[in-house]
């Protein structure tokens, strides 16, 4: 089975994304960390235990990550997730589960060195937490199978600025140090989950649904789907933390194409853009910028399909 540490912001599509994996026999789940974002670091934390709660799945570590981003103040993605993080859907306290008390860097840099070559990491928040335990233990890079993350945009616009993804803009220094480094990284753009908005025979799927965890995903998604009515004229939503749990289980649902990736950093209206190189042979790269798997598309029925089928049982 594939061993897998977590690392989120623990907000809508962030839970939706640990309910694939957590209902996925194939996937080990190590440990679970939270940083800000979608909802405050501690807050996130608290949802990924109650979340945790729904599943059969006991006695995973969950640890608090970053509380604020490397080098900017901290920006909480109230508006899209709700205060809570989760739309206002309510879970009942995750009995007998409680956070750890070493922070998310520290258990990543532990699970590595436990299981050295043997676990990825899902990151579907800010990437604080990587950039700290890269910082922790400067082998991490090669006691990590693969990093897959959801984040950056190449030819679709950003969706905070016009030229930035929420992941990267809300730690910028933090993106640019994950991407840089020497670990294979694999980043499921904009590109790719901007296609995998829900049809209307998956809403009414989620609609009939009448178990836990599906009354969950019905509660929180209806008010991600309302952010998105308002925001993109659409009564539907995309899936973008679940598609990155899907490429990293099922990677042949992606389209990739491997380039470096730079984060702008200093761009006045730019900050945080994800700069790829798609020049082809036409200009010499830069020696030593490591190559990262970008996703720029996906198969959007079998994204959906293997979430929901997960998530809320067959059809
Ligand atoms: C990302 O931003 C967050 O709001 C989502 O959870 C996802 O990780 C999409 O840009
Ligand atoms: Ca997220």
């Amino acid at each position: 089975s594939q061993r897998v540490i977590l690392d989120g912001d623990y907000g809508i599509d962030d839970a939706l994304a640990l309910l694939y994996l957590a209902g996925t026999s194939t996937v080990e789940i190590l440990a679970v960390g939270s940083v800000h974002g979608n909802a405050g670091a501690d807050q996130a934390a608290d949802n990924a235990l109650r979340v945790l709660g729904l599943t059969g799945i006991p006695d995973v570590p969950v640890a608090v990550g970053a509380r604020q981003p490397l080098a900017q103040p901290v920006r909480l993605s109230s508006l899209v997730h709700g205060e809570d993080g989760l739309g206002g859907a309510v879970l009942p306290p995750a009995r007998g589960r409680r956070v750890v008390s070493v922070s998310a860097a520290e258990q990543m840099v532990q699970m590595a060195r436990a299981y050295p070559g043997e676990c990825s990491i899902l990151a579907t928040g800010p990437f604080t937490n990587l950039a700290l335990a890269l910082l922790m233990e400067p082998e991490l890079p090669h006691l990590i199978e693969r990093v897959v993350l959801m984040g950056g945009a190449v030819a679709e616009p950003g969706n905070v600025t016009p030229s930035a993804e929420a992941n990267i803009f809300c730690d910028p220094e933090a993106a640019a140090a994950v991407l840089s480094a020497p670990w294979p990284v694999t980043m499921v753009a904009l590109d790719a989950t901007m296609g995998t908005w829900l049809e209307v025979s998956d809403l009414d799927r989620i609609e009939s649904t009448t178990t836990p965890a599906g009354k969950f995903v019905q509660a929180s998604l209806s008010h991600y789907l309302d952010f998105h009515r308002k925001n993109y004229g659409r009564h539907s939503c995309p899936l973008h933390d679940p598609s990155a749990a899907v490429v990293l289980t099922h990677p042949s649902t992606a389209t990739c194409v491997n380039t470096p990736v730079k984060v702008e950093l200093r761009g006045e209206h730019t900050r945080g853009m994800t700069v790829v190189d798609r020049r082809g042979n036409a200009g010499p790269r830069q020696p030593g910028t490591p190559e990262v798997q970008v996703v720029v598309a996906l198969n959007r029925e079998q994204v959906v399909n293997k979430v929901l089928d997960t998530v809320l049982g067959p059809p």
